[in-house]
């Protein structure tokens, strides 16, 4: 059983040509608001995942922003323990360019509300997977209670930010991209060296179209990505972590776990939104069981980008 303690946000999606620049104004396309937040996402992604049963401990408005949240939460099958407060619900502000990529400004609202006193029992909870779009002294009291009873602590640490030791030492497993892996390492040596300098039992580094690595204690598995053509990203990193999560409470070794994680975090980027965009298991495993067997080559790219 999954425990995901994390941000709820309603998304505001403008598409446009491109991601305007600091002072420039860019006529967009469409608008649509889809459900969203970093921990609502990953939560859902678990639940499609086929992890055995996926809560989320959430903080929510009083406002009709987060009734569309608990909709999408409650249809994925996620049990939700919801802190209702006098915020707003946390809303995001997301521009989505032609090719794929996004800009994302956050009002976290009610996420920011979230407390040490509100985390549940963790009786029967295998993992409790955070992100960082709740306070960080919330984020370390719930590593803490977790490490305490037994319970596997991962961390995604979105959005980037340098992290106190005394976190980051209650961590068991730590997810992070390309720029968070620098901002948490405080480096800016190869791949390798980074994920070493972490004292975290297990690293994995998502590098976009190249694929992930992660290491394990001193040894280190690479997972080419599955080539597509990106529509929207947004929610792919959460896809990948939620994915990650479900497939390692199932009992996956790390190296299966990276390949489910990577197939439905490339599927979340060939459809419009975060939570709308996160695959089913099935479509998981058609890609991974019919897409082209990813070359060596490939593999070999990756170990000599990441300095192996
Ligand atoms: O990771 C994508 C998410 O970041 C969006 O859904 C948005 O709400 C922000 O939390």
């Amino acid at each position: 059983m999954i425990l995901v303690a994390g941000s709820a946000n309603l998304d505001f999606v403008v598409r446009a040509s491109h991601i305007p620049q600091p002072g420039e104004t860019v006529l967009g396309q469409s608008f649509t608001t889809y459900p969203g937040g970093k921990g609502a996402n990953q939560a859902v992604a678990a639940a499609r995942a086929g992890a055995a049963s996926t809560h989320m401990l959430l903080g929510l408005g009083q406002d009709s922003f987060a009734t569309p949240l608990e909709q999408s939460l409650t249809q994925a099958g996620v049990v939700q323990h919801i802190v209702r407060t006098q915020a707003a619900t946390g809303t995001a502000f997301i521009c989505v360019s032609d090719d794929g990529e996004n800009a994302i400004t956050v009002a976290p609202g009610a996420n920011a509300e979230l407390a040490p006193q509100h985390l549940p029992s963790l009786k029967g909870y295998s993992h409790l997977l955070m992100q960082l779009e709740t306070p960080l002294a919330t984020v370390q009291a719930y590593a803490a209670q977790a490490r305490q009873q037994g319970v596997t602590v991962v961390l995604n640490a979105a959005p980037a930010q340098s992290l106190p030791s005394a976190l980051l030492e209650l961590v068991d497993i730590l997810v992070v991209n390309e720029g968070e892996l620098a901002a948490v390492a405080q480096h800016q040596g190869s791949i390798a060296e980074c994920l070493q300098r972490l004292h975290v039992p297990t690293v994995v580094v998502t590098l976009g179209g190249r694929g992930c690595c992660a290491r394990m204690g001193d040894q280190f598995v690479v997972q080419s990505a599955f080539p597509i053509k990106p529509v929207d990203t947004t929610g792919a990193g959460d896809t990948f972590c939620g994915t990650l999560v479900a497939s390692l409470s199932q009992g996956l070794d790390m190296a299966q776990a990276l390949l489910n994680a990577s197939a439905a975090g490339a599927l979340a980027c060939t459809v419009a939104g975060a939570q709308s965009s996160i695959p089913t298991q099935a479509q998981v495993q058609t890609l991974v069981t019919t897409a082209p067997t990813l070359s060596a080559e490939n593999s070999q790219a990756l170990r000599h980008y990441c300095g192996l």
